[in-house]
């Protein structure tokens, strides 16, 4: 698929501000077949030369592709013919059908991205009911990859369920440091050092599983039989794994519910 043209309602703010500033970046597109709207006017990013638009029919009109990257309560007050084109939904708890039945649109495709965006680190999986052309299929990934890696996945169940996980971005690991800090500081360490160390296992360490595989550093950590397995077995006992997986299902089930 070859698209000449591509516009990002809601191109301005913190997602579609990202991707339209990667995608211009990674030269995937030119400024001039960029069209981006908002409603509020002004943004730093028409100083790159693309097309700042207040008016969404105006960019679907401009655009051989649009995506839509407003919040999902901001996207009932869209009113948008997309009849005959693409479009890719970064919102999440918006079905497809409903962005389908709103827009009118040819194939619906959504995407899940997360807040790595910012470092263009993010996983951004994505879903088409449709079979679509192999060049299509390739011109979404290319898009998506501008600010991350990415997957096509079977259902769009898949998509509420992964909302609540890759979509989550840093949440979990944020988490995760914050009650490090806090047990540590609990324990006497402290404050400067209990966030250091804090830091330190998360942000630091954490790279490491770059290129190591998790499951073989578990059980090599809990076969020593030290300081570290006695910590996670602790965890395991605790129901660690079945707490993890209630807190994806309840992140979730908003996003099935939708918003
Ligand atoms: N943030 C995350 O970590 C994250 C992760 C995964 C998915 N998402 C999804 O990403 C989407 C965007 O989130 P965000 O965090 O980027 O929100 P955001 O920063 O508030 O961006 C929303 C943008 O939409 C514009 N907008 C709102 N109503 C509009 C309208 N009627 N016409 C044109 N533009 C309009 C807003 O600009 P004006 O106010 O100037 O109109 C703003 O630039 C959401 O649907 C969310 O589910 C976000």
């Amino acid at each position: 698929m070859r698209a000449e043209t591509l516009g990002i309602i809601g191109g301005t703010g913190w997602l579609g501000g990202a991707l339209a500033q990667a995608l211009l970046d990674t030269g995937f597109v030119s400024a001039a077949q960029l069209f981006l709207s908002n409603r509020s006017g002004s943004h730093p990013l028409s100083a790159t030369g693309a097309h700042l638009v207040g008016d969404n029919q105006a960019l679907v009109d401009a655009s051989d592709v649009v995506i839509v990257s407003v919040r999902p309560e901001q996207f009932n007050a869209l009113k948008i013919d997309a009849s005959g084109k693409l479009v890719i939904s970064l919102m999440a708890g918006v079905t497809a059908q409903t962005i389908s039945e709103a827009t009118g649109a040819r194939a619906v495709v959504r995407a899940m991205a997360n807040a790595a965006v910012e470092i263009r680190q993010s996983f951004t999986p994505w879903h088409c009911a449709l079979e679509l052309p192999a060049s299509e299929v390739d011109f979404i990934e290319h898009v998506l990859a501008c600010v991350g890696t990415t997957s096509r996945v079977p259902t769009e169940d898949c998509i509420d369920y992964l909302s609540a996980l890759s979509g989550t971005g840093p949440a979990f690991p944020a988490l995760l440091m914050t009650a490090l800090t806090h047990q540590a500081m609990a324990a006497g360490i402290p404050q400067d050092v209990a966030h250091q160390a804090a830091r330190g296992v998360v942000v630091a360490a954490g790279q490491l599983l770059a290129k190591h595989d998790p499951q073989a550093m578990i059980d090599s950590l809990v076969a020593y039989k030290g300081v570290t397995a006695a910590a996670l077995q602790s965890l395991l006992d605790a129901g660690f794994e079945r707490q993890i997986g209630e807190a994806v299902q309840a992140g979730a089930e908003v996003a099935r519910r939708g918003m």
